[in-house]
């Protein structure tokens, strides 16, 4: 009788010192699958990465450039203007800068319609241009 009682005790001790860690483990296994787990819908900002910047406003024109101009840009691929030389003064002096702005937009030579940015609107290519242009 006594043997038996110390078995019952030291059987529910076990078993809820096991539950204990399980709510634990339950608790650390929720909080490490929760961002795979969470489903990023559209205009949703809850989800962070991509999906949060297509839709938290307008992209910098830093980064519409690092994503789609550079490639070109950097280094003046088939005689693009090069990011932040004179190339780009040059231009603007010669045509006015709606004009580079529009052309940016629509494409011009080898310059393909936006750039490859496809789903940039004109103010984010704009943007990216205002980047490329040197400073001061
Ligand atoms: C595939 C290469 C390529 C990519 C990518 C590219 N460009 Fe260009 N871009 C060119 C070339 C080549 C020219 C020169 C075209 C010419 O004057 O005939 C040019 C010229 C321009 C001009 C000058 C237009 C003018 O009137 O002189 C603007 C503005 C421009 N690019 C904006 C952008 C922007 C913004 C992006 C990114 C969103 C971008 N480009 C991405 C190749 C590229």
């Amino acid at each position: 009788m006594f043997k038996k009682s110390v078995i019952v005790i030291f059987t529910v001790m076990v078993a809820s010192a096991a539950w204990a860690l399980s709510d634990k483990q339950r608790a650390d296994i929720e909080a490490r699958i929760a961002p795979a787990a969470k489903v990023c819908l559209q205009g949703d900002n809850t989800c962070g990465g991509a999906g949060a910047a297509a839709s938290s406003g307008p992209r910098s024109g830093e980064q519409v450039y690092n994503t789609y101009c550079t490639a070109c840009h950097s280094v003046g691929v088939l005689g693009a203007p090069k990011t932040g030389s004179a190339d780009w003064t040059a231009r603007i002096d010669a045509k006015g800068l709606e004009t580079v702005y529009a052309n940016g937009v629509n494409g011009i030579g080898a310059m393909p319609v936006k750039g490859t940015c496809g789903d940039c609107s004109d103010e984010e290519i704009h943007a990216a241009i205002d980047f490329m242009v040197p400073q001061g």
